[in-house]
């Protein structure tokens, strides 16, 4: 395709909400609460919080730069700035981390489809606490229920992105960002008003630095990453798309305000509800398909309606969340086969759809039916997480810290920052500063301690 006829997206507002589409998603409202409630609360928060700022800003601003300055998908994008170089790889090992995310995220994101389908038909209603576990352990277990659901979504993502750019991506993040935060809000405003809520709300916002140790660390850079959809080309991709007219900093500093809020607001919801009925918080991967519908009839105990309501608006939030982010994984590999191996995008995008329904149906039945295999100990669905979300998101975002803090030329880098004159850009003496010392330290110390050579 002639580098002119690449699609664009259409208007500033899109560009915001469809990157925030990408970073928010099951990363802030599945993820965040449990990592947060198993790293002991308001500790960890902090921690991530310093992982946003210094290590995720400058890296986002880094992918939209490099995408933006290429002009193609991030498989490509490092041999146009960087040609006849290895850096060729970063790009590469970005699509396969796509690939790997897309498996095991639409495992998930198809679990939010059955819950919702749950609630809106009242399933809820009258169970117990041992029903709820039990319910989540016969269809988690189940061989073909959560495969029909994966094999759904990933559909629904398939659709969306063969509908192209501005189409598919741009107009279904207007229409579902906003929908998402009013939920949001919503939510938030049941949760913090129930009964014994202010002790979640505490366990959110008093720290216990007793808890943190190198494992809390690794878990906050790692859920940063993933949170901020960084290290796999995701935010580089969608960037390529961007208008020359667009500031760069100015919507990075967006994308990860609206992602951290959002991680936080699900935190307000989730916790305040939970500490309401007494149930701890570090349940883990399956806090909010047993723990929360539990806590939502137990706190609405009297009020079966607003039970319903509350259930249903959780699980819609849920899924909107979950395929905005699906769709940004999908779009690094369908573009990438789509200009890299001149496929169309239909056909990249099939294959995508395909290869990714192939992997997440190992990684489904590796909760359930084929649960005694295990690689390092590890389910296949474990596994895939650990290795895309604690080894290759930070490993990628080391290596785009390092590409554009000393491998890029800076007049590229300044030019990006300030559109070639336009903008005061005056980021750039600390963008640089943290590219070049502060992001690859801190990434390689948490990672060399965390794996163990330090001990
Ligand atoms: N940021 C997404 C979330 O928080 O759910 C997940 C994600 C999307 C990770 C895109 C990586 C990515 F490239």
């Amino acid at each position: 395709m002639a580098k002119t006829d690449r699609p664009n997206f259409g208007s500033k507002l899109g560009i915001i909400l469809a990157s925030a589409g990408s970073a928010v998603g099951l990363g802030n409202i599945w993820r965040f609460p449990y990592e947060t409630g198993n790293h002991g609360g308001a500790a960890f928060i902090l921690i991530y919080l310093g992982c946003v700022i210094l290590l995720g800003l400058p890296i986002m601003i880094s992918e939209f730069l490099i995408g933006r300055r290429s002009q193609t998908n991030t498989g490509g994008a490092y041999s146009v700035l960087a040609p006849g170089t290895q850096w060729k790889w970063v790009g590469r090992i970005g699509v396969l981390a796509g690939f790997l995310i897309l498996s095991y995220y639409s495992v998930v994101a198809g679990w939010t489809l059955e819950y919702l389908l749950q609630a809106v038909t009242n399933s809820f209603a009258g169970k117990s606490t041992n029903d709820f576990i039990a319910s989540f352990q016969s269809f988690s277990g189940n061989p073909w229920r959560p495969l029909v659901w994966l094999v759904i979504f990933l559909l629904a993502t398939h659709f969306i992105i063969v509908k192209g750019v501005e189409k598919g991506i741009e107009k279904s993040s207007k229409m579902m960002m906003p929908a998402l935060f009013i939920l949001i809000l919503i939510l938030v405003a049941y949760s913090v008003v129930l009964p014994g809520a202010e002790k979640g709300i505490e366990f959110l916002l008093k720290p216990d630095f007793s808890k943190v140790n190198g494992e809390v660390f690794l878990g906050a850079m790692g859920q940063a990453f993933f949170s901020l959809s960084l290290g796999m080309g995701s935010l580089c991709t969608y960037a390529s798309y961007f208008g020359k007219n667009m500031n760069l900093t100015k919507t990075a500093f967006s994308v990860c305000i609206i992602d951290t809020m959002i991680a936080i607001l699900a935190g307000f919801i989730i916790f305040p509800a939970a500490f309401s009925v007494g149930i701890q918080p570090d349940a883990g991967p399956s806090l909010i398909f047993i723990t929360l519908p539990n806590v939502f009839q137990q706190a609405f105990s009297g009020m079966p309606a607003l039970a319903f309501v509350f259930s249903v608006m959780f699980y819609v939030l849920l899924a909107v969340a979950a395929i905005t982010s699906t769709i940004s994984m999908h779009e690094v590999v369908t573009a990438y086969l789509h200009e890299q191996f001149n496929m169309t995008r239909k056909r990249a995008a099939n294959f995508v759809t395909g290869c990714c329904i192939f992997l997440g149906i190992f990684c489904s039945l590796s909760l359930g039916a084929t649960k005694e295999y295990t690689l390092f100990g590890m389910s296949t669905f474990d596994l895939f997480d650990f290795v895309s979300t604690k080894i290759m998101l930070p490993l990628g975002g080391l290596l785009v810290s390092i590409f554009t803090g000393w491998a890029l030329d800076k007049k590229i880098v300044k030019g990006e920052i300030t559109n070639y004159g336009t903008l005061k850009g005056s980021i750039y003496p600390y963008l640089i500063f943290l590219l070049k010392y502060i992001a690859p330290v801190a990434i390689s110390f948490i990672f060399i301690n965390e794996l163990g050579f330090l001990k």
